[in-house]
């Protein structure tokens, strides 16, 4: 009865310009292990869920990357959205799809692009959701302990004193601002959002039913199709008709019966070249390379990447992003890093030799 939804229409402009609208970072090997984000995440899921039972959410741009990377993927695993429309309407129709196909079912949705570590925490900890899903009405969460107020995450209250293992959650609050996500990090009542979901397809689907109640009659009207032929014709015709809308806003900050378990694993949402630098390996002065041959004086804490090997030469920098990517040269302040997704459109002319 166990399935997995794995999103993967996002962009990852922050990480421009190595993701891009065309190639974006679930595809890359962002850790250099030879594996690209979306084929672990992919082996990590089907080591409690039958591979077969794993549906793709991605834009209709990606099936070709989708197909390359997850060759054991057969193309009715593969859902194709014709328009981004962020994460509610992909789970509320892959919650449909596997309703059809198993009303009992329960499901985990799973980003594609982050980076878990203690692969065997993680299925422990998805084991202890799953059985807690499959009996009650719930929508449970994964909370990830908070290192300081980053505004980039949803956050999740509960109640420190309650001893159960999977504690009810008393609000949702996603992104809050600045000042907010201070309040709510030195309280020591929150955790953070791993964005990771666990609930049966009945709970979800009520749950829809009753807060985007449009969203869900637009999906629920194709539901005698889903799963045959007729499904295509369905997609294109009326996906992009519905809200753009993250699951967060959409469902959990409304939702009453959320719970949450604290995670035991380690977990990274490589949301920024920052993030990305805390997993790499560093030198004695923090700086870490790949691809490039360089020679560092006096810098400290940047992160360097080139897409072949080149000799780069560095004196007196410090806390930047260095990418050099063919004809793309990005020079960008860390602590400005949430910005870089405004360059994205950029295209760079090209050279006249
Ligand atoms: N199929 C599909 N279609 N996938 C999408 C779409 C879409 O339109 N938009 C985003 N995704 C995928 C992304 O590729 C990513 O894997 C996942 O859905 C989450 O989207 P993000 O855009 O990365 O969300 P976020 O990082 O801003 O926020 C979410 O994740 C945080 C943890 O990383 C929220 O759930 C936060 O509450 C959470 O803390
Ligand atoms: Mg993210």
């Amino acid at each position: 009865n166990y399935y997995a939804v794995l999103m993967a229409g996002g962009v990852g402009s922050r990480f421009w310009p190595v993701s891009t609208t065309e190639f974006p970072k679930q595809f890359h090997d962002m850790l250099g292990t030879g594996e690209t984000l979306i084929q672990k995440t992919f082996a990590r899921l089907s080591k409690i869920i039958p591979e077969e039972n794993i549906l793709i959410l991605t834009n209709a741009a990606y099936n070709d990357l989708v197909l390359q990377q997850l060759p054991q993927v057969k193309p009715e695993q593969i859902v194709l959205e014709p328009a981004m429309r962020n994460t509610a309407p992909c789970i509320l129709y892959a919650s449909l799809k596997i309703k059809k196909q198993n009303p009992d079912g329960v499901m985990v949705v799973a980003p594609s692009d982050h980076w878990i570590e203690n692969e065997d925490e993680f299925i422990g900890n998805l084991q202890t959701a799953f059985n807690y899903a499959e009996r009650d009405d719930v929508l449970m969460t994964l909370g990830i302990q908070p290192t300081f107020p980053n505004t980039g995450y949803g956050y999740i209250e509960y109640d420190k004193k309650d001893e159960a293992p999977i504690k009810k959650v008393s609000h949702f609050r996603e992104k809050p601002d600045y000042t907010t996500a201070r309040t709510f990090f030195d309280s020591g009542n929150f955790l953070w959002n791993a964005g990771i979901f666990i609930w049966s397809v009945k709970s979800i689907t009520e749950a829809f039913k009753k807060f985007q109640p449009v969203m869900y009659a637009l999906f629920d009207s194709g539901f005698s199709v889903y799963n045959t032929e007729g499904e295509k014709t369905f997609i294109t015709d009326n996906y992009i008709k519905s809200t753009n809308i993250s699951i967060d806003y959409a469902v959990m900050e409304n939702a009453e019966n959320v719970y949450v378990l604290p995670a035991t694993f380690s977990w990274n949402d490589l949301g920024t070249w920052g993030s990305l630098h805390e997993k790499l390996t560093k030198d004695p002065n923090d700086n870490t390379v790949v691809n490039a041959t360089v020679f560092i004086e006096n810098a400290k804490n940047n992160i360097i990447r080139t897409d072949k090997d080149k000799i780069v030469v560095l004196d007196g920098l410090e806390d930047f992003i260095v990418v050099d990517k063919e004809n793309i040269l990005l020079i960008y302040p860390k602590n400005k890093e949430q910005e870089i997704k405004k360059f994205t459109e950029l295209v760079a002319p090209k050279s006249k030799s």
